[in-house]
């Protein structure tokens, strides 16, 4: 069997680079480990750049979030009792857009299947030859090897894709906190999201639709599920949340939990001879800065690119590039996302002066247009070139 491009992961970077190059007239293979329901469910992040719609709309991937997408112009910092808005559009003429992660899964699966494409579900990968090149893989209890030009390894953290990249370097960072994630079922109690630093530690208010409200609280990272009935979480949440004025949290049936540990990760380079890595595979970044899924969606572009250049003229100057030109964009939103994190999480080990220093920078931000533009400009996501 044999395809252009063998993508290795099913998650929105596979999926949408299978998609940009079927619009551009080249094969490939997706192989996900997963079954679909599972790809198609787990809860992740929802905010998207303005480049991240644009992409999905302009290739015919935005019908539903057109739809259903929450276009939104701003945000609110909370610390101290009170809310700070930064008006993200104003200071940058651009939105963002909440959607969920999920719903672009199911949307590009429904969409590659649609239009004849070869995505293979439970298909679990066990070697990679990246000169040969080739990917073996079990599907159905038999072996197969999948002969390519190009291997796009969209795999992920914990994917076998970085595996094949041989004298990788990488560069990481532990935080000494975790989110606990929640989706309620009840209308959420604000039109944009609420990043609160309170003493108790961070908490966000995110939000699905007018019905579905997301949030998330900072836990210790060996926090056990268990320990956090749904009162404890509500009570911890309007704690967080709390302000002088009225406002008010409004609760209602939690319908899905989980606990996700922080990290920032990043692999170099994200090339091996005609192994092409993206996304999680990659790089992670603390989701602080809503940067995850967004920054797996620049790879994917870049990488198209990149392939369709390649095929049209035979160049291969895109491709060379690509390492270098991902990463480039990847460290910047590493920094802005442990920015993010450190500005609003409680550390455990920090004493007074960083106490204060972080004090400091919340107050500046909210109160400096500078400083806030900088935020503002990082948040809805730096020009592509
Ligand atoms: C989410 O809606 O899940 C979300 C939004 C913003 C973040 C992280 C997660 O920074």
């Amino acid at each position: 069997m044999r395809t252009q491009v063998a993508i290795i992961g099913g998650g929105p970077a596979g999926l949408l680079l299978s998609h940009l190059l079927h619009r551009r007239g080249i094969d490939s293979v997706v192989l996900e480990s997963r079954d679909r329901a599972y790809v198609e469910h787990r809860q992740r992040a929802g905010m998207l750049e303005q480049g991240t719609t644009d992409v999905l709309r302009e290739s015919g991937a935005g019908e539903r979030l057109d739809r259903e997408g929450l276009v939104h112009h701003g945000l609110e910092l909370r610390f101290g009792g009170t809310g700070h808005r930064i008006p993200l559009t104003d200071l940058t003429g651009r939105t963002v857009t909440v959607y969920a992660q999920t719903e672009i899964v199911k949307d590009l699966v429904a969409l590659r299947l649609a239009d004849g494409g070869d995505v293979r579900f439970e298909a679990e990968v066990l070697g990679i030859d990246a000169s040969a090149p080739s990917v073996t893989y079990r599907h159905n209890g038999r072996t197969h090897t999948l002969d390519c030009d190009f291997i796009a390894g969209c795999d992920g953290f914990h994917g076998v894709g970085r595996s094949a990249v041989p004298g990788l370097r990488t560069f990481s960072r532990e935080y000494p906190f975790a989110w606990l994630g929640i989706l309620a079922d009840v209308p959420p109690s604000t039109d944009e999201l609420i990043y609160a630093n309170h003493g108790r530690g961070f908490a966000l208010h995110s939000l699905r639709s007018p019905k579905v409200s997301r949030l998330y609280l900072q836990v210790s990272p060996k926090e056990d599920l268990a320990s956090w009935p749904d009162s404890r979480i509500w009570d911890e949440l309007a704690a967080r949340f709390a302000t002088d004025d009225s406002w008010e949290l409004r609760q209602g049936p939690i319908t899905d939990r989980s606990i996700t540990p922080m990290r920032s990760f990043v692999a170099e380079p994200m090339r091996h001879d005609r192994l092409f890595l993206a996304g999680d595979a990659a790089h992670i970044v603390p989701p602080t800065g809503a940067k995850g899924l967004n920054l797996a969606v620049s790879d994917v572009i870049i990488l198209a690119r990149a392939l369709t250049e390649r095929y049209a003229s035979g160049s291969q100057t895109l491709l060379d590039a690509y390492s270098a030109t991902c990463l480039r964009r990847a460290w910047r939103a590493e920094h802005f996302s442990y920015w993010m994190t450190t500005l609003l999480h409680v550390d455990p080990s920090a004493d007074e002066f960083g106490h204060r220093l972080q004090r400091s920078q919340l107050d500046y931000v909210a109160s400096s247009k500078a400083a806030a533009t900088s935020l503002a400009e990082n948040y809805v996501g730096l020009p592509l070139d």
